[in-house]
């Protein structure tokens, strides 16, 4: 059809006489174009999905998450970190000003200034410049945000005890202990309950799991009576068949 033919001009050249109803050309008009809901794009659709689906599988197969032991609420001595992303008001809790008698100017203050900010920047940055060099005050408080968070991420992760957090966390077998044992009333007399827990599970901050630890009773009766890294020497006060007995229940059940 020839552009302009059957058009009426009125006064303003560009608009038809008769107006049009808004109705979308018929599909018929795209020959070769189109395809049937179903099942030809549906099938697309699925296979699409099945894709992203097992891929999804394959990644939770080849990193599962990194769960750690069940959550103890008697356990004051746990220390908690947020994901990453929170890093930075962690690590901005930290400091003398923000913590401690000072914790709402660290937990509601500070952050609450800042989103606070965030919500009237489009009210109070009004100008009709839209290049970032020419709104010198708005980029730069943005440029100090970043680099204050990223600062503050790499502090906290640069400070943080990654090894004692993984043993806090460590995900220890819960094994069958024989309360009624020879072995069990010697170590709960000797006072290793005390440090290694009454399921030999380890107490946290103060002494390790012994289950699962592989320890033959030789090693078990030399630390007892002589200590071993941060384990006093001369914890053990009984006799030697006593020890005898003491050492090869720790060893049998450190081997499980
Ligand atoms: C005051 C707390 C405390 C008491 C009581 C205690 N332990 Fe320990 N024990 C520890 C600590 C802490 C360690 C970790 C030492 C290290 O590796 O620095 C440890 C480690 C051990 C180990 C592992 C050694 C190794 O090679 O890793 C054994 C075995 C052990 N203790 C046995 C005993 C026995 C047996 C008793 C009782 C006679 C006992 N402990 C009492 C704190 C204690």
């Amino acid at each position: 059809m020839h552009r302009g033919k059957g058009m009426k001009f009125v006064g303003d050249s560009r608009v038809p006489a008769n107006r049009k109803p808004n109705i979308p050309k018929d599909y018929s008009e795209f020959p070769g174009k189109t395809e049937a809901f179903w099942p030809n794009f549906l099938l697309k659709e699925w296979m699409v999905g099945s894709v992203f689906l097992v891929g999804y599988i394959a990644l939770a197969i080849a990193h599962p998450s990194p769960l750690e032991r069940v959550a103890d609420p008697t356990d004051t001595l746990y220390i908690p970190l947020p994901d990453w992303y929170f890093l930075f008001l962690y690590q901005l809790l930290k400091y003398t000003y923000a913590s401690g008698p000072y914790n709402v100017i660290g937990a509601v203050v500070i952050p609450g200034l800042a989103f606070t900010a965030l919500l009237l920047a489009p009210f109070l940055d009004q100008g009709p410049e839209r290049r970032p060099s020419k709104r010198p005050i708005t980029t730069g408080m943005m440029l100090l945000s970043i680099a204050a968070i990223v600062h503050l991420t790499w502090f906290s992760v640069a400070t943080h005890d990654w090894e004692a957090a993984a043993e806090q966390g460590k995900i220890v077998k819960e094994v069958e202990v024989d309360k009624n044992a020879e072995g069990y009333a010697i170590y709960t007399a000797q006072s290793c309950i005390g440090c290694h827990g009454d399921n030999l599970q380890g107490v946290t901050g103060v002494g390790p799991a012994l289950v699962g630890g592989g320890f033959d009773a030789e090693h078990v009766s030399n630390v007892a009576v002589n200590g071993i890294g941060d384990m006093a020497a001369g914890i053990f006060k009984g006799t030697d068949e006593e020890l005898k007995v003491l050492s090869e229940f720790i060893a049998e059940v450190s081997s499980k």
